[in-house]
Protein backbone atom coordinates (compact mmCIF):
# COMPACT_ATOMS: atom_id res chain seq x y z
CA UNK A 1 0.00 0.00 0.00
CA UNK A 2 1.17 3.36 -1.14
CA UNK A 3 -0.12 6.82 -0.41
CA UNK A 4 0.04 9.24 -2.89
CA UNK A 5 1.31 12.75 -2.09
CA UNK A 6 1.24 15.38 -4.31
CA UNK A 7 3.31 18.13 -3.90
CA UNK A 8 3.50 19.42 -7.50
CA UNK A 9 3.30 23.07 -8.37
CA UNK A 10 0.66 22.09 -10.33
CA UNK A 11 -1.71 19.99 -10.76
CA UNK A 12 -1.97 19.91 -6.81
CA UNK A 13 -4.18 17.91 -4.71
CA UNK A 14 -8.07 17.88 -5.61
CA UNK A 15 -10.28 17.78 -1.68
CA UNK A 16 -12.13 15.11 -1.26
CA UNK A 17 -15.74 17.47 -1.18
CA UNK A 18 -14.44 18.72 -4.71
CA UNK A 19 -14.04 14.96 -5.91
CA UNK A 20 -16.78 13.71 -4.44
CA UNK A 21 -19.25 17.09 -5.98
CA UNK A 22 -17.50 16.26 -9.27
CA UNK A 23 -18.26 12.62 -9.36
CA UNK A 24 -22.33 13.31 -9.47
CA UNK A 25 -24.47 12.80 -12.19
CA UNK A 26 -23.57 15.24 -14.92
CA UNK A 27 -25.87 18.75 -15.10
CA UNK A 28 -26.88 19.89 -18.52
CA UNK A 29 -25.18 23.15 -19.08
CA UNK A 30 -28.67 24.66 -21.14
CA UNK A 31 -30.66 24.28 -17.15
CA UNK A 32 -31.83 27.13 -14.92
CA UNK A 33 -29.82 24.20 -12.17
CA UNK A 34 -26.65 25.08 -13.94
CA UNK A 35 -27.31 28.85 -14.60
CA UNK A 36 -27.64 29.06 -11.07
CA UNK A 37 -24.44 27.24 -10.69
CA UNK A 38 -22.57 29.37 -12.80
CA UNK A 39 -24.09 32.79 -11.23
CA UNK A 40 -22.47 31.86 -8.03
CA UNK A 41 -19.50 30.78 -9.52
CA UNK A 42 -18.38 33.85 -11.34
CA UNK A 43 -19.63 35.43 -7.91
CA UNK A 44 -17.05 34.08 -6.39
CA UNK A 45 -14.55 34.11 -9.11
CA UNK A 46 -14.92 38.41 -8.93
CA UNK A 47 -13.86 37.49 -4.65
CA UNK A 48 -11.43 35.86 -5.42
CA UNK A 49 -10.12 39.00 -8.17
CA UNK A 50 -11.18 41.46 -5.55
CA UNK A 51 -13.36 43.33 -8.00
CA UNK A 52 -16.70 43.48 -8.67
CA UNK A 53 -15.67 43.08 -12.92
CA UNK A 54 -16.66 40.15 -14.77
CA UNK A 55 -14.26 36.91 -14.68
CA UNK A 56 -14.81 34.89 -17.57
CA UNK A 57 -14.46 31.16 -17.70
CA UNK A 58 -12.51 28.91 -20.57
CA UNK A 59 -12.69 25.58 -21.01
CA UNK A 60 -8.77 25.44 -22.05
CA UNK A 61 -5.15 24.54 -19.42
CA UNK A 62 -3.68 27.73 -17.99
CA UNK A 63 -1.73 28.50 -22.07
CA UNK A 64 -5.38 28.87 -23.43
CA UNK A 65 -6.09 31.75 -21.19
CA UNK A 66 -2.95 33.44 -21.92
CA UNK A 67 -3.52 32.90 -25.68
CA UNK A 68 -6.35 34.63 -24.89
CA UNK A 69 -5.37 37.46 -23.38
CA UNK A 70 -2.67 37.91 -26.51
CA UNK A 71 -5.75 37.18 -29.14
CA UNK A 72 -8.26 39.57 -27.53
CA UNK A 73 -6.05 43.14 -26.76
CA UNK A 74 -3.85 43.02 -29.58
CA UNK A 75 -3.81 43.34 -33.06
CA UNK A 76 -1.47 41.62 -35.60
CA UNK A 77 2.14 44.50 -36.13
CA UNK A 78 1.31 45.27 -32.39
CA UNK A 79 4.24 45.95 -30.26
CA UNK A 80 4.49 44.34 -26.73
CA UNK A 81 7.54 44.54 -23.78
CA UNK A 82 7.67 40.56 -22.70
CA UNK A 83 9.27 40.01 -19.18
CA UNK A 84 11.17 36.49 -19.95
CA UNK A 85 12.50 35.34 -16.62
CA UNK A 86 11.44 31.58 -17.58
CA UNK A 87 9.62 29.32 -19.09
CA UNK A 88 6.26 30.78 -18.84
CA UNK A 89 7.34 34.21 -19.50
CA UNK A 90 8.98 32.48 -22.78
CA UNK A 91 5.58 30.79 -23.86
CA UNK A 92 4.32 35.11 -23.83
CA UNK A 93 6.50 35.52 -26.56
CA UNK A 94 5.84 32.09 -28.20
CA UNK A 95 2.32 33.38 -28.12
CA UNK A 96 2.84 36.50 -29.59
CA UNK A 97 4.79 35.81 -32.43
CA UNK A 98 2.14 33.14 -33.20
CA UNK A 99 -0.20 35.92 -33.33
CA UNK A 100 1.79 38.64 -35.78
CA UNK A 101 3.00 41.18 -33.00
CA UNK A 102 6.11 42.54 -32.48
CA UNK A 103 7.60 41.01 -28.94
CA UNK A 104 10.31 42.65 -27.51
CA UNK A 105 11.95 40.86 -24.96
CA UNK A 106 13.36 41.78 -21.43
CA UNK A 107 14.88 38.91 -20.47
CA UNK A 108 15.34 38.46 -16.63
CA UNK A 109 18.17 35.99 -15.46
CA UNK A 110 16.36 32.94 -14.03
CA UNK A 111 15.60 33.45 -10.57
CA UNK A 112 16.06 36.79 -10.30
CA UNK A 113 12.92 39.65 -10.00
CA UNK A 114 12.14 42.18 -12.80
CA UNK A 115 13.81 44.98 -12.08
CA UNK A 116 11.61 47.94 -12.77
CA UNK A 117 14.81 50.06 -14.26
CA UNK A 118 15.19 47.97 -16.47
CA UNK A 119 12.02 47.87 -17.14
CA UNK A 120 11.47 51.40 -17.44
CA UNK A 121 14.41 51.36 -19.71
CA UNK A 122 13.06 49.34 -21.93
CA UNK A 123 9.73 50.73 -22.19
CA UNK A 124 8.48 52.33 -25.07
CA UNK A 125 5.31 54.16 -24.60
CA UNK A 126 4.13 54.84 -28.22
CA UNK A 127 5.36 50.94 -29.47
CA UNK A 128 4.37 48.42 -26.56
CA UNK A 129 1.13 48.61 -26.75
CA UNK A 130 0.94 45.74 -23.56
CA UNK A 131 3.71 44.70 -21.39
CA UNK A 132 3.24 40.83 -20.64
CA UNK A 133 4.98 39.40 -16.89
CA UNK A 134 4.30 36.48 -14.46
CA UNK A 135 3.07 37.12 -11.22
CA UNK A 136 4.67 34.02 -10.09
CA UNK A 137 7.37 32.29 -12.45
CA UNK A 138 6.71 29.07 -11.97
CA UNK A 139 9.42 27.74 -13.59
CA UNK A 140 11.97 29.54 -11.43
CA UNK A 141 10.11 29.98 -7.93
CA UNK A 142 11.14 33.99 -8.74
CA UNK A 143 8.06 36.08 -8.12
CA UNK A 144 7.79 39.66 -10.07
CA UNK A 145 6.41 42.53 -8.22
CA UNK A 146 3.17 43.16 -10.60
CA UNK A 147 1.70 45.82 -8.18
CA UNK A 148 4.99 48.00 -8.43
CA UNK A 149 4.99 47.49 -12.20
CA UNK A 150 1.15 48.67 -12.06
CA UNK A 151 2.22 51.57 -10.27
CA UNK A 152 5.44 52.02 -13.21
CA UNK A 153 3.34 51.83 -16.31
CA UNK A 154 0.16 54.22 -14.70
CA UNK A 155 3.07 57.28 -14.14
CA UNK A 156 5.35 56.49 -17.56
CA UNK A 157 2.89 54.48 -20.19
CA UNK A 158 -0.75 55.34 -19.05
CA UNK A 159 -1.72 53.56 -22.48
CA UNK A 160 0.19 50.10 -21.59
CA UNK A 161 -1.75 47.72 -20.74
CA UNK A 162 -0.54 45.10 -18.15
CA UNK A 163 -1.21 41.80 -18.99
CA UNK A 164 -0.37 39.36 -16.13
CA UNK A 165 -0.48 35.10 -15.51
CA UNK A 166 -1.28 34.78 -12.11
CA UNK A 167 -1.53 31.10 -12.81
CA UNK A 168 0.49 30.49 -9.90
CA UNK A 169 -0.59 33.61 -7.92
CA UNK A 170 -3.80 33.90 -7.67
CA UNK A 171 -5.80 32.25 -4.50
CA UNK A 172 -2.07 32.31 -3.17
CA UNK A 173 -1.28 35.80 -2.48
CA UNK A 174 -2.38 39.24 -2.55
CA UNK A 175 -3.85 40.09 -6.03
CA UNK A 176 -5.79 43.87 -6.59
CA UNK A 177 -5.94 43.99 -10.35
CA UNK A 178 -8.25 46.85 -10.12
CA UNK A 179 -6.35 48.88 -7.53
CA UNK A 180 -3.19 47.83 -9.03
CA UNK A 181 -3.42 49.18 -12.70
CA UNK A 182 -3.82 45.41 -13.42
CA UNK A 183 -5.51 44.47 -17.24
CA UNK A 184 -5.50 41.17 -17.70
CA UNK A 185 -5.30 38.23 -15.18
CA UNK A 186 -4.54 35.12 -16.25
CA UNK A 187 -5.28 32.29 -13.70
CA UNK A 188 -6.09 28.46 -14.26
CA UNK A 189 -7.96 25.35 -12.42
CA UNK A 190 -5.43 23.20 -11.45
CA UNK A 191 -3.54 25.47 -8.75
CA UNK A 192 -5.25 27.12 -5.99
CA UNK A 193 -8.15 26.32 -7.63
CA UNK A 194 -7.61 23.02 -6.10
CA UNK A 195 -9.38 21.55 -9.04
CA UNK A 196 -8.22 19.08 -11.94
CA UNK A 197 -6.39 20.82 -15.12
CA UNK A 198 -9.20 22.05 -17.09
CA UNK A 199 -10.26 25.62 -17.03
CA UNK A 200 -8.56 29.02 -17.66
CA UNK A 201 -10.21 32.38 -15.88
CA UNK A 202 -9.37 35.88 -17.14
CA UNK A 203 -10.06 38.84 -15.78
CA UNK A 204 -10.17 42.11 -18.13
CA UNK A 205 -9.91 45.78 -16.86
CA UNK A 206 -12.38 47.88 -18.44
CA UNK A 207 -10.00 49.61 -20.79
CA UNK A 208 -8.42 46.03 -21.32
CA UNK A 209 -12.23 45.26 -22.65
CA UNK A 210 -12.46 48.44 -24.92
CA UNK A 211 -8.96 46.86 -26.48
CA UNK A 212 -10.84 43.76 -27.08
CA UNK A 213 -13.85 45.29 -29.12
CA UNK A 214 -10.93 47.09 -30.95
CA UNK A 215 -8.70 44.27 -31.66
CA UNK A 216 -8.01 42.83 -35.20
CA UNK A 217 -6.45 39.54 -34.23
CA UNK A 218 -8.25 36.11 -35.22
CA UNK A 219 -10.63 34.38 -32.93
CA UNK A 220 -13.05 32.21 -32.64
CA UNK A 221 -13.22 30.38 -29.45
CA UNK A 222 -10.92 32.48 -27.69
CA UNK A 223 -13.59 35.07 -28.73
CA UNK A 224 -14.06 37.26 -25.04
CA UNK A 225 -16.07 39.75 -26.64
CA UNK A 226 -18.72 37.03 -27.04
CA UNK A 227 -18.02 35.18 -23.84
CA UNK A 228 -18.43 38.34 -22.03
CA UNK A 229 -22.20 39.07 -22.96
CA UNK A 230 -23.02 35.18 -22.86
CA UNK A 231 -21.38 34.88 -19.65
CA UNK A 232 -23.48 37.74 -17.95
CA UNK A 233 -26.35 35.47 -18.81
CA UNK A 234 -25.08 32.81 -16.83
CA UNK A 235 -24.26 30.35 -19.54
CA UNK A 236 -21.00 29.90 -21.76
CA UNK A 237 -21.29 30.30 -25.52
CA UNK A 238 -20.07 26.90 -26.41
CA UNK A 239 -20.34 23.38 -23.98
CA UNK A 240 -18.62 24.23 -20.80
CA UNK A 241 -16.30 22.47 -18.90
CA UNK A 242 -19.46 21.36 -16.43
CA UNK A 243 -17.66 18.92 -13.93
CA UNK A 244 -14.98 21.18 -13.49
CA UNK A 245 -17.29 24.16 -12.89
CA UNK A 246 -19.54 21.76 -10.24
CA UNK A 247 -16.04 21.53 -8.58
CA UNK A 248 -15.54 25.60 -9.05
CA UNK A 249 -18.17 26.43 -6.74
CA UNK A 250 -17.12 23.51 -3.99
CA UNK A 251 -13.37 24.94 -4.16
CA UNK A 252 -14.44 28.89 -3.89
CA UNK A 253 -16.69 27.90 -0.64
CA UNK A 254 -14.01 26.20 0.89
CA UNK A 255 -11.63 29.65 -0.34
CA UNK A 256 -14.39 31.75 1.34
CA UNK A 257 -15.16 30.11 4.27
CA UNK A 258 -11.12 30.14 4.96
CA UNK A 259 -11.11 33.54 4.50
CA UNK A 260 -8.41 35.40 1.17
CA UNK A 261 -6.33 36.76 4.20
CA UNK A 262 -5.90 33.32 5.70
CA UNK A 263 -5.14 31.97 2.65
CA UNK A 264 -2.43 33.89 1.86
CA UNK A 265 -1.21 33.71 5.41
CA UNK A 266 -1.22 30.17 5.09
CA UNK A 267 0.67 29.81 1.43
CA UNK A 268 2.99 32.32 3.13
CA UNK A 269 3.65 30.08 6.40
CA UNK A 270 4.04 26.81 3.88
CA UNK A 271 6.88 28.68 1.70
CA UNK A 272 8.43 29.94 4.87
CA UNK A 273 8.61 26.29 6.28
CA UNK A 274 9.81 25.15 2.95
CA UNK A 275 12.67 27.42 2.73
CA UNK A 276 13.77 27.11 6.23
CA UNK A 277 13.92 23.17 5.93
CA UNK A 278 16.19 23.55 2.88
CA UNK A 279 18.21 25.78 4.52
CA UNK A 280 18.51 23.41 7.78
CA UNK A 281 19.64 21.10 5.03
CA UNK A 282 22.57 22.97 3.97
CA UNK A 283 20.42 23.40 0.70
CA UNK A 284 20.61 26.84 -0.97
CA UNK A 285 16.87 28.58 -2.66
CA UNK A 286 17.03 29.09 -6.03
CA UNK A 287 14.88 32.51 -6.12
CA UNK A 288 17.64 35.46 -5.38
CA UNK A 289 15.25 38.36 -4.85
CA UNK A 290 11.40 37.86 -4.77
CA UNK A 291 10.12 33.90 -3.54
CA UNK A 292 6.85 32.98 -4.65
CA UNK A 293 4.79 31.60 -2.24
CA UNK A 294 3.57 28.63 -4.24
CA UNK A 295 6.53 26.88 -5.27
CA UNK A 296 9.98 26.50 -3.52
CA UNK A 297 12.76 26.23 -6.08
CA UNK A 298 15.92 24.62 -4.21
CA UNK A 299 19.42 24.35 -6.47
CA UNK A 300 20.28 21.12 -6.40
CA UNK A 301 23.65 20.10 -4.68
CA UNK A 302 27.17 19.68 -5.90
CA UNK A 303 27.80 16.10 -6.62
CA UNK A 304 23.85 14.92 -6.09
CA UNK A 305 22.20 13.46 -9.60
CA UNK A 306 19.48 16.11 -9.68
CA UNK A 307 17.31 14.39 -11.96
CA UNK A 308 17.25 11.42 -10.13
CA UNK A 309 16.02 13.74 -6.77
CA UNK A 310 11.86 13.84 -7.84
CA UNK A 311 12.05 10.28 -9.54
CA UNK A 312 13.09 8.92 -6.44
CA UNK A 313 11.17 11.04 -4.09
CA UNK A 314 7.97 9.06 -6.09
CA UNK A 315 9.06 6.06 -6.33
CA UNK A 316 10.55 5.29 -3.14
CA UNK A 317 8.30 7.85 -1.01
CA UNK A 318 5.61 8.20 -2.89
CA UNK A 319 5.89 11.93 -2.95
CA UNK A 320 5.50 13.76 -6.05
CA UNK A 321 7.22 16.93 -6.44
CA UNK A 322 8.98 18.42 -9.63
CA UNK A 323 12.41 18.49 -11.24
CA UNK A 324 13.58 22.16 -13.11
CA UNK A 325 12.67 22.97 -16.93
CA UNK A 326 14.21 23.61 -19.41
CA UNK A 327 17.95 24.71 -18.72
CA UNK A 328 16.61 24.52 -14.77
CA UNK A 329 16.56 20.30 -15.74
CA UNK A 330 19.05 18.90 -13.45
CA UNK A 331 19.75 21.71 -11.41
CA UNK A 332 16.64 22.58 -9.55
CA UNK A 333 13.97 21.06 -8.21
CA UNK A 334 10.84 22.39 -6.75
CA UNK A 335 8.07 21.99 -3.81
CA UNK A 336 4.75 23.32 -4.82
CA UNK A 337 2.59 24.21 -1.92
CA UNK A 338 -0.43 25.91 -2.93
CA UNK A 339 -3.71 25.08 -3.26
CA UNK A 340 -5.12 22.01 -0.89
CA UNK A 341 -2.05 21.78 1.42
CA UNK A 342 -1.41 22.23 4.67
CA UNK A 343 1.80 21.88 7.22
CA UNK A 344 1.29 18.07 7.32
CA UNK A 345 2.09 18.06 3.44
CA UNK A 346 4.79 20.31 3.88
CA UNK A 347 6.31 18.08 7.05
CA UNK A 348 5.70 14.63 4.72
CA UNK A 349 7.70 16.32 1.61
CA UNK A 350 10.29 17.62 3.62
CA UNK A 351 11.00 13.89 5.70
CA UNK A 352 11.21 12.03 2.03
CA UNK A 353 13.65 14.39 0.73
CA UNK A 354 15.74 14.30 3.77
CA UNK A 355 15.91 10.18 2.64
CA UNK A 356 16.26 10.90 -1.16
CA UNK A 357 19.41 13.08 -0.37
CA UNK A 358 20.67 10.51 1.93
CA UNK A 359 20.52 7.55 -0.64
CA UNK A 360 21.85 9.64 -3.57
CA UNK A 361 24.80 9.79 -1.65
CA UNK A 362 24.64 13.59 0.22
CA UNK A 363 25.58 13.78 3.66
CA UNK A 364 22.52 15.07 5.50
CA UNK A 365 21.16 15.45 9.46
CA UNK A 366 17.92 13.85 8.81
CA UNK A 367 15.61 15.30 10.90
CA UNK A 368 17.02 18.66 10.51
CA UNK A 369 15.41 20.44 7.37
CA UNK A 370 11.72 18.64 9.38
CA UNK A 371 12.67 20.20 13.00
CA UNK A 372 13.30 23.52 11.26
CA UNK A 373 10.12 23.30 8.99
CA UNK A 374 8.41 22.42 12.40
CA UNK A 375 9.39 25.40 14.10
CA UNK A 376 8.07 27.37 11.34
CA UNK A 377 4.87 25.62 10.51
CA UNK A 378 3.55 24.61 14.23
CA UNK A 379 5.40 27.12 16.34
C1 LIG B 1 3.05 30.55 -14.33
C2 LIG B 1 2.43 29.56 -15.27
N1 LIG B 1 2.00 30.00 -16.45
C3 LIG B 1 1.44 29.16 -17.34
C4 LIG B 1 1.27 27.83 -17.06
C5 LIG B 1 0.69 26.95 -18.10
O1 LIG B 1 -0.54 26.48 -17.72
P1 LIG B 1 -1.11 25.14 -18.36
O2 LIG B 1 -0.08 24.09 -18.19
O3 LIG B 1 -2.34 24.94 -17.51
O4 LIG B 1 -1.44 25.43 -19.77
C6 LIG B 1 1.70 27.33 -15.84
C7 LIG B 1 1.57 25.89 -15.52
O5 LIG B 1 2.32 25.33 -14.77
C8 LIG B 1 2.28 28.22 -14.90
O6 LIG B 1 2.70 27.79 -13.71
Amino acid sequence: MRKYHLLAPGPTPVPPQVLEAMARPLVHHRTKDFEALFAEVRAGLSWLHQDKGDVIILAASGTGGMEAAVANLLSPGDGALVVEGGKFGERWTEICKAYGMAADVLRVEPGYSLRLDELESRLDPARHKAVFVQASETSTGAKHDVRALGGLLKRKAPGTLLVVDAITALGVYDLRPAEWGIDAVVGGSQKALMLPPGLATIWLSERAWAAAAKSRSPRYYFDLRIERKVQAKNTTAWTPAISLIVGLKVALGMMREEGLDAIFKRHARLAAGAQAAAGALGLDIFPQDLRSESVTAVRVPEGVNGKAIPDRMQDAYGVTIAGGQGELAGKIFRIGHLGYVDESDVLTAVGALENVLTDLGRRVERGAGVAAAQKMLLG
